[in-house]
């Protein structure tokens, strides 16, 4: 221990910097690994074929599959079209994640930042109801769902937006896209969200699936359901 008494300032910033960048790292690799896991786990759960003819449409992005399994859910339960955003360069893993970070606070500075979904747009004509489905990152809903806004209309529909989150979404930035899904047509607008908790005690997907069946949809809630309301960050 006599070696550290002789550490110059500049020499314990420099430690103390390698312990925070160290940590960071460490976090990031282990939010990486939790979300591959659930990616897998649910990634069979609730298959759901979009019918030929519905006057409702699910239309969702998810980078990690647990907004990709509500959006399934809801779509069987309602009898839905279904259709998935894809944005590559928000994949599972360190990069991915990374990417996805600096996105959603690009957007959040410049509501103009968007990224490119596939597919950008679209034939929403045959639908009464459009569910739009996405994680919260940074407080929002992801960028790729407000890029699938930008870029369609939603003219006399009814629009549902549906979050999966951790712990903390922005009532600001709910109403902010209240108000650009009106401004792009819609007729109407409703919010749902399923807060799964923070990443080592979360919702089990089939816990995630009763809470939307009881809080979404008032059926008999699941005994193991907890609630999803929250108090605004
Ligand atoms: C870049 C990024 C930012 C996030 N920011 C938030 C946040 O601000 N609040 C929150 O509750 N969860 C946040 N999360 C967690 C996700 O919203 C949550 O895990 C969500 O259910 C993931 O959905 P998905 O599996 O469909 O991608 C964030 C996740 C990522 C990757």
């Amino acid at each position: 221990m006599e070696f550290l008494k002789q550490l110059s300032a500049a020499q314990w910033m420099l430690t103390l910097l390698v312990v925070v960048l160290l940590a960071g790292l460490a976090f990031f690799v282990g939010v990486t690994i939790i979300e591959r896991r659930q990616a897998q786990a649910v990634a069979g759960m609730a298959p759901h074929a979009s019918p030929a003819h519905s006057r409702v449409a699910v239309v969702y992005f998810s980078r990690s599959r647990n907004t990709g399994l509500a959006a399934r859910h809801v779509a069987t339960r309602l009898g839905a079209a279904i259709h998935q955003l894809e944005v590559p360069e928000y994949e599972l893993g360190l990069a991915g994640l990374t990417r996805s970070a600096f996105a959603a606070n690009a957007r959040r500075n410049d509501p103009a930042a968007l990224p490119d979904t596939t597919p950008r747009q679209l034939n929403l004509t045959p639908f009464d109801t459009v569910w739009l489905g996405s994680p919260i990152w940074f407080y929002s809903p992801a960028p790729p769902i407000w890029a699938f806004v930008e870029h369609n209309r939603f003219d006399g529909q009814h629009v549902v937006l549906f979050n999966t989150f951790n712990s903390n979404l922005g009532a600001d930035q709910i109403a902010a896209f209240k108000a650009k899904v009106l401004a792009r047509g819609a007729r109407s607008f409703e919010h749902r969200q399923v807060l799964r908790g923070r990443m080592t005690r979360q919702l089990t997907p089939e816990e995630m699936l009763g809470v939307i069946d009881s809080e979404w949809f008032g059926l008999t809630p699941d005994k193991h359901a907890r609630s999803s309301t929250v108090k605004p960050p």
